[in-house]
């Protein structure tokens, strides 16, 4: 049974802008100040300037080029960017691969700052964003020719009425492109805090063969699918290295995503690795398309 407090905005809020909800200055004011402070000019920016703060999963960049080519996404194609974040993989599918992308959070904080960075970075025409609950959009049926989701689903308790509004707005034969994280064999709990949640209510793992059975069941035939763990873990591995080893640098460095989690975030990434490498984990990515 999905838990109906998980479904409240303001529990992802908590989670996810914390450092306003306690009060604070807004997400998009604070990163603007950091923008500021490192030389920036918060209003012209480019995607290598903000990658640290609108790729909010394991991989950056790389591992959203690989399910871009893994979905074979062509110019033109409208995307509904589902859990977008702020609005990396929004930006990254419009500006690389020619995309008209849609970006939809139920976190008004990033939507606030995926608005913002598309304008900095003069994508604001083919990057646009909606703050909604992606189970249930206020966007007109059939007009998506993919849906994308990246670490997403799994801050979802209700991931059969997503898949039905996946249903309900992909076009027919569109494709579904995921990037997601599922439970791995090891049965005891998961190190807390992660990235996408700090108490275990807000955590909705399901192991990968209920993954592959929810998305059959909603008709959904799979296409591609590739467990992708192992390059995840290296990858986190490596960016934990570099989080211990921080110094203090010469200049303000750009802002990163400690920005947006605060403090907790080392211990974050610390957790996502140990639980990558204890099997409590695993990242699978692939490609559907509606029966
Ligand atoms: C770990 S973040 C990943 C963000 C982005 N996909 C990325 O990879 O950079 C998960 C995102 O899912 C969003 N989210 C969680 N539940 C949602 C829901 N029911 N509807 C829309 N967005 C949701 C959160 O607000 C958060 O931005």
């Amino acid at each position: 049974m999905p838990d109906p407090s998980a479904l409240s905005p303001a529990t992802l809020a908590g989670h996810y802008d914390g450092a306003a909800q306690a009060g604070g200055e807004s997400l998009m004011v604070r990163l603007a100040a950091a923008f500021r402070a490192a030389g920036h000019d918060p209003e012209h920016l480019g995607l290598d300037e903000i990658a640290g703060i609108d790729q909010l999963h394991l991989g950056g960049r790389r591992a959203s080029r690989h399910l871009a080519a893994l979905g074979r996404l062509v110019p033109g194609e409208r995307v509904l960017d589902v859990g977008c974040g702020t609005g990396g993989a929004s930006r990254l599918l419009a500006q690389e691969f020619g995309c008209e992308a849609l970006g939809v959070d139920i976190t008004a904080a990033f939507i606030e700052v995926a608005e913002w960075l598309s304008r900095a970075t003069g994508l604001a025409e083919s990057s646009r964003f909606l703050c909604a609950d992606a189970a249930r959009t206020p966007l007109a049926e059939a007009t998506f020719d993919a849906v994308w989701c990246q670490h997403a689903l799994m801050n979802m308790p209700d991931v059969a009425a997503v898949l039905a509004e996946w249903r309900r707005l992909l076009k027919p034969g569109g494709r579904v492109l995921l990037h997601e994280v599922v439970s791995g064999d090891n049965p005891e709990p998961i190190a807390l805090p992660v990235p996408w949640a700090s108490d275990p209510a807000a955590s909705h793992l399901c192991s990968r063969a209920a993954f592959e059975a929810r998305l059959a069941a909603a008709g959904f035939v799979s296409e591609s699918l590739e467990d992708v763990t192992a390059t995840a873990l290296a990858w986190r591995q490596k960016h934990s290295r570099r989080e211990a080893a921080e110094e203090l640098p010469a200049a303000p460095a750009l802002p990163g995503p400690a920005l947006i989690f605060g403090e907790r975030f080392a211990a974050m990434g610390r957790n996502l690795r140990d639980n990558l490498a204890a099997d409590k984990v695993r990242i699978l990515a692939g490609c559907w398309r509606l029966a």
